[in-house]
C-alpha cells in the first residue's frame, strides 16, 4: 500500500493505514470546506468535466452510494455506477474481481473506481490490477476508510478538535468495518484521545485491530455502556451486522445479541450537554427513534459530511490543483 502525501494527486485510498500522520487529512478537510460552500452557495463548480468515474457496488448502500454519485456528479465527471454488481455484472457468471476491474478501466475508459466489495482485500486486488486509482468505499469486514474520513470531519466541524477526545465506540465491534477505520485516524489524530470500546464478548474489537492502534490511544474495553455514557464526548453506535451472522449460519445467535445495547432518550440524557451521538447508518433498533430531536442527535448531520469529504477526495485525487 502506498503512503498517501498531502496531494493525494493519482492516489489510491485503500486503507486508514496509508496516512503516516494526519497532516494530508487536515488538509483534505480544508478542501472539504471550500466543497460546503459550493454546496451551501449552489456554486457551479465542475473540475471533474471529461473525467469518468466508476462506481461498482458489489454490497447494499444508501448513505455512501447516493454520496458518492452526488460528489462526482456535481464536480462535473461522468459517472456509470452498478449498485448491484453480484447480479447484473459478469460477476454473477462467475468472473473474477481482477478481470471486471480489467473490463471498467478498457470499456468505461475510467479515471477512477469506488469499489464496494463484500472481500477485506478487495480494493488493494483492484488497486494491484488497474493502473487508475481505486477509493475503498467498504470492504469486507476491514476498512472503510471514506466513512472514517467523514466521522473525523464531523467531529472536527462539532468540537474544533481532533484530540483530547473520548469516543466511545458501541456495537459490533467485531464484523463492523467503521470502528475499525475511525479507530485507526482517531489514534493518528492525537496522542491524547481515548477509545471505549463497548461490545458483549463476541463481537469485541478484534486482537489485530487492538495490535495495530498499539500505544497510540488509550483503550479500554467493556461489556457495559452505562457507565461511559457519562463521561464520553462521541458515542458512536453501530449495528450488529446481520450478514455475517448469515454467512456463518449463527442468526440464532444474531437474534440473541442483536438488543444488547439500545440508545434510549433516557439513557442519552446521561451524556454530557456537549456530546454528541454518532452511527454510520443504518440502524436498526439500536438508537430508539426518540433520540432523534435530542441535539447530541447528529447521525443525520453526519451524512452531510460524507459529501464534502467525498467531493474533496475525488477533486484532490484526479486534479493536480482545484
Ligand atoms: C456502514 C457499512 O457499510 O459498513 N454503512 C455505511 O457505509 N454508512 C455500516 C453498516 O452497514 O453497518
Amino acid at each position: 500500500m502506498q503512503p498517501i502525501t498531502t496531494s493525494f494527486f493519482g492516489q489510491s485510498l485503500i486503507s486508514i493505514g496509508q496516512f503516516n500522520s494526519i497532516a494530508p487529512v487536515l488538509d483534505l478537510f480544508s478542501t472539504a470546506d471550500k466543497m460546503r460552500t459550493v454546496i451551501e452557495k449552489r456554486e457551479i463548480f465542475e473540475p471533474l468535466r471529461g473525467k469518468a468515474v466508476a462506481i461498482l457496488f458489489y454490497q447494499p448502500s444508501t448513505r455512501t452510494f447516493t454520496s458518492f454519485h452526488a460528489a462526482a456528479t456535481r464536480l462535473g465527471a461522468y459517472v456509470i455506477d452498478i449498485q448491484e454488481m453480484g447480479q447484473y455484472s459478469s460477476a454473477a457468471k462467475g468472473e473474477s474481481l481482477e478481470d471486471t476491474m480489467q473490463t471498467i478501466e478498457q470499456t468505461v475508459a475510467a479515471d477512477l473506481i469506488i469499489l464496494r466489495h463484500p472481500e477485506d482485500y478487495s480494493s488493494q486486488i483492484a488497486a494491484d490490477t488497474v493502473s487508475l486509482p481505486i477509493v475503498n468505499a467498504g470492504s469486507g469486514k476491514a476498512e472503510h476508510p471514506t466513512q472514517a474520513l467523514l466521522d473525523l470531519y464531523t467531529i472536527y466541524q462539532k468540537f474544533g478538535r481532533i484530540d483530547n477526545l473520548h469516543v466511545a465506540m458501541v456495537g459490533d465491534l467485531k464484523y463492523g468495518r467503521t470502528i475499525k477505520s475511525l479507530a485507526k485516524l482517531l489514534a493518528l489524530s492525537g496522542s491524547n484521545n481515548r477509545l471505549t470500546f463497548v461490545a458483549p464478548k463476541e463481537l469485541a474489537a478484534p486482537d489485530e485491530l487492538l495490535k495495530d492502534l498499539g500505544s497510540n490511544v488509550k483503550i479500554t474495553c467493556k461489556e457495559e455502556l452505562n457507565g461511559t455514557l457519562a463521561e464520553a464526548d462521541v458515542v458512536y453506535m453501530t449495528r450488529v451486522q446481520r450478514e455475517w451472522f448469515e454467512k456463518e449460519g449463527k442468526l440464532d445467535r444474531y437474534e440473541q445479541l442483536k438488543n444488547q445495547f439500545i440508545l434510549t432518550r433516557h439513557l442519552a440524557g446521561l451524556m454530557p450537554a456537549d456530546s454528541i451521538i454518532m452511527h454510520p447508518l443504518p440502524r436498526v433498533g439500536e438508537i430508539m427513534q426518540e433520540v432523534d430531536d435530542d441535539p447530541r442527535a447528529y447521525y443525520f448531520k453526519q451524512m452531510r459530511s460524507g459529501l464534502y469529504v467525498r467531493m474533496a477526495l475525488l477533486a484532490r485525487i484526479l486534479c493536480q490543483e482545484i
